[in-house]
């Protein structure tokens, strides 16, 4: 169920950080879209950020939270590394399921 007033403690660099990367991802995609979603159970908060951008290759996969990291040109590669420390720090996890040429999904599980 959708709850307006869902709210969450947490650090909202490390979500403009994996908002920008979808938007990156969205350069030369035909379809550009983002989409957030926020939902709660009773266990846990998730919030999903969605793209319909390039995927991410399984060998790029494999190494997208090491500080450094990065396939960008003028990429510092510290995005993710820095959003997921500090998505640990506050006892939740970072997940990631990519489709290539289709788009991109991280989830924020709290
Ligand atoms: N939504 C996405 N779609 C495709 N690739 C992604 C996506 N998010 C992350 N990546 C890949 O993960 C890499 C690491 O991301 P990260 O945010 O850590 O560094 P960056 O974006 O390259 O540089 P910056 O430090 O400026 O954020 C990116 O270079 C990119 O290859
Ligand atoms: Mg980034």
């Amino acid at each position: 169920m959708s709850n307006p007033k869902l709210t969450l403690a947490t650090d909202r660099n490390q979500l403009e950080q994996v908002i920008i990367n979808a938007k990156d991802a969205l350069q030369n995609a035909e379809e550009k879209e983002i989409t957030l979603s926020a939902y709660q159970d009773d266990q846990n908060t998730f919030i999903t950020i969605e793209d319909t951008g390039s995927g991410i290759p399984e060998e790029v996969q494999k190494r997208i939270f090491i500080p450094f990291f990065t396939t960008k040109p003028t990429g510092s590669g510290i995005g993710l590394s820095l959003s997921k420390q500090i998505v640990n720090l506050l006892g939740g996890s970072i997940k990631v399921t990519t489709q290539k040429q289709i788009g991109t999904k991280f989830y924020l599980v709290f």
